[in-house]
Order: structure tokens, then sequence, then C-alpha cells
């Protein structure tokens, strides 16, 4: 029996992807086949996801003309994935490895295939990750409309050239770690100016969660949103000449910078 769409690694990814599609119905549940291997971890998508097929090998007969490939696996496995894809047929691969380019993935088939590669981020385990795609040299757009329906199904996607793919790594891939940091700082702020750590969390988590819904429903640019809590000579002023003075944002600036330059050297 072939599938619409088989999922290599069910771990966090490829759940996290397999919970997405299913919500949005992206296909029939049993259009969907996860690999997982061990009969333990298989067992538990199985119960995690009724209906869906979990196998814990690929195999040629799950492959037809038109089933697409979405690669989960930590990257020290990749390539062989891919050589396991390249030897049942497959023709459609979308790969959510960090710092694997597509030149590396398309090596590891015998001819010509379509591989997407992607860059997503860690909300997609809730559905609100953002991802962006790059298609390989032998990708039609149809192939990246695909990709893009397959991580729609767990938040948004944008399309860069490859060589963009360094700066996502360095902008939007860690991005939650670099706001997590934030709101770390924030809470402990909080907490120093008196107000019990639970308050405080309470306080920043909800404000985080607030002026980011804001920023993206009000359609306004975020300076302009400063600006409007920003009253001369006030407190918002007070504190953000701190930020200024301390230069929090070339701090940003440099840290986006160093962790481009580490995907860059890391995929060398
Ligand atoms: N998690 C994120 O938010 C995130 C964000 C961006 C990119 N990524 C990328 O996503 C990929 C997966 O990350 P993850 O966090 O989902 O890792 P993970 O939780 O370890 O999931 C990988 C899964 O693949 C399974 N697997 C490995 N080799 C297999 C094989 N030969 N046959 C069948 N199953 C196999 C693993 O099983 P075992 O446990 O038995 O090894 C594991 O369950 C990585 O390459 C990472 O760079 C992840």
């Amino acid at each position: 029996m072939t599938f619409r769409l088989i999922i290599l690694g069910g771990g966090r990814m490829g759940a996290a992807l397999a919970e997405g599609l299913l919500r949005v119905e992206w296909c029939d549940r049993a259009d969907l086949l996860i690999i997982q291997r061990g009969d333990e971890k298989a067992q538990v998508l199985r119960d995690r996801f009724p209906g869906v097929q979990v196998a814990t090998e690929l195999s040629a007969d799950q492959v037809g003309p038109e089933t697409g490939v979405v690669l989960c696996v930590k990257p020290d496995y990749a390539e062989g994935m891919a050589r396991l894809c390249s030897g049942v047929g497959v023709t459609r691969l979308l790969s959510v490895v960090a710092g694997l380019s597509t030149e590396r993935l398309q090596a590891c088939f015998n001819g010509p295939v379509a591989v997407i590669r992607s860059m997503p981020n860690t909300p997609v385990l809730v559905g609100k990750g953002v991802s962006a795609i790059t298609g390989g040299a032998h990708c039609t757009s149809a192939d990246l409309d695909w990709a893009e329906s397959v991580l729609g199904a767990v938040g948004v996607v944008v399309r860069v050239t490859e060589r963009q793919i360094d700066a996502v790594s360095g902008l939007s891939g860690p991005m939650p770690a670099y706001l997590y940091l934030v709101v770390e700082a924030l809470i402990e702020a909080g907490v120093h100016q008196g107000l019990s750590r639970d308050i405080a969390t309470q306080l920043v988590v909800a404000s985080f969660e607030g002026s980011a819904a804001l920023l993206s429903e009000s359609g306004e640019r975020p300076e302009e949103l400063r600006y409007q809590v920003t009253s001369p000579g006030g407190v918002t002023a007070a504190g953000l000449r701190m930020l200024e003075g301390r230069a929090v944002r070339a701090a940003f600036l440099e840290a986006v910078a160093a962790a481009a330059e580490r995907s860059r050297n890391m995929a060398r």
C-alpha cells in the first residue's frame, strides 16, 4: 500500500507535523505513514494518532509516484535516510534537518529528485512556528507549493534562497531562545522591584503575548507601537534610554550575525 505523505522520524518534529497535518485535514489519516524505529516508540505514535499507519522501516511498497516524504531525523542520520529514500524510489523530499544543504541531500540520490530544505523553529511544536523553505536544483514551483502546504500546517511559511537560509538560521531559528532570555531577564527584574516571582511571571508572559498579538493584528510597524507608549520624558522613555545606553540593539545585531556565521561554518 502506498501513501500520500511519509514522515521519516516520529520524534518531536515529526509528531508535531503529523499533529498539525491532521488538525488541518491535510490528508486522510489512512494516507499518512510515520516511520519510527523501535517497536515501543512506534506503538506510542499509533496510540497518539489512531488511524495513522506507523511502521518501523521504510520500504518500496509504501512509496508511489505521488508520495512525498518529510525527513525529520537528527542531522547525523539524515544522509543515511536520504540514501534509503533513493533506494525505494522517493522523488520528492522535504527536509527539516538543520545545516544540511539541498546539494548534499541531492547527492544522496541516484538521479534528479525534488529536494526542498526548510528551517522551522520550535513554535511549530504548538502549530505556531515559522519555517523558511528553499528548493534544490530540480525543484519546480509545484514542489515548493507542496512543501509550503505541508509546513503551513504548523505555522507560517516564507520562501528564501539557499544563501539566505543561514540568515534565517541566525534569526528565526534561535529566536525563541533570544526571546525567552528577554522574558527571563524581565521576570527577574520584576522580582528585584519587589514583585513575587509568580506575579512577575504573569505580568511578563501576558505582556509578551499581548504585545505580539498587537503587533500582528494592528499591522503597525514596531517602532510606531513603541512611540505610542513612549511619552516625552516619561516612564517608558527612562527605561528605553537605559536599554539604548547598554547597546541592546547592537547586541541583537551581533547575536544574529554570530548565529548565522555559526550556521555557515556547520554546513561546511
Ligand atoms: N525540534 C525542533 O523544534 C526543530 C526545529 C528545527 C529543526 N529541527 C530539525 O528536525 C530534525 C528532528 O529533530 P527532533 O527534535 O524531532 O529530533 P527527535 O525528537 O530525536 O526525532 C527524531 C526521530 O527520528 C527517529 N529516527 C532516527 N533514525 C531513524 C531511522 N533510521 N528510522 C526510523 N526512525 C528514526 C528517532 O528515533 P530514536 O529516538 O530511536 O533515535 C526519533 O524518534 C532535526 O534534524 C532538527 O535539526 C527540529
